[in-house]
């Protein structure tokens, strides 16, 4: 069974090697071969305002998601998302566990309006993911990032919380 908790520094080491496996690292803007240490201080610096959660299988670490409430006043109904779950886990419900609770989180705890993302838009399992989850895609960034030696282009999704669906548009 997928049991999801917040990251502590302890973790450091399991989460060096979900962004290890290659997708992970290529389809995030991680870099290939992350080191402890860098998880080490990242997990010990995580601002309160942060959330970090990982989803534990059987003892391992399989996946991570975070959500970053951004900290200007007036953006402060905003936060990023980002997530991963490891090359040998994808395809089982990991993901799906990780998103329902940090957007549950969202929802009901943390006063957040509007949840932004950027996912490389050839990423059709993540786009799926987000799509389920009620994020649309809101524009194409193009060259966004240098992913194994090709610029390659990125949509940016947000989602509103379900309860405030009537936000006003403008330029669509
Ligand atoms: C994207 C990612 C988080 C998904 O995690 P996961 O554990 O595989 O997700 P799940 O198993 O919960 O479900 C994935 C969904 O995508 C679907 N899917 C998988 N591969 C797909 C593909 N190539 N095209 C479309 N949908 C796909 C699955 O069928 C499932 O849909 P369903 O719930 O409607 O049946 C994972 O693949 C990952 O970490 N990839 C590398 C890093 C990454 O892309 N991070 C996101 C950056 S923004």
């Amino acid at each position: 069974m997928i049991f999801i908790r917040r990251a502590e520094p302890a973790d450091a080491a399991q989460i060096q090697r979900v962004y290890a496996s290659t997708n992970a690292f290529s389809n995030t803007l991680q870099l290939p071969h992350p080191t402890v240490e860098m998880w080490q201080q990242r997990l010990t610096q995580l601002n309160p305002d942060d959330t970090f959660l990982i989803a534990v299988y059987d003892g391992v670490v399989v996946g991570t998601a975070g959500l970053h409430v951004e900290k200007k006043l007036r953006r402060r109904h905003v936060a990023s998302l980002g997530m991963a779950v490891a090359d040998s886990f994808t395809g089982r419900g990991v993901g799906t566990a990780l998103l329902a609770e940090l957007l549950s989180l969202a929802d009901n705890w943390l006063n957040v309006l509007r949840i932004e993302l950027i996912v490389y838009s050839d990423n059709a399992a993540a786009v799926h993911l987000y799509n389920k989850f009620g994020f649309e895609i809101e524009g194409t960034m193009h060259a966004h990032s240098l992913r194994n030696g090709v610029f390659v282009d990125a949509y940016s999704m947000a989602r509103f919380h379900p309860k405030q669906p009537q936000i006003p548009r403008t330029g669509r």
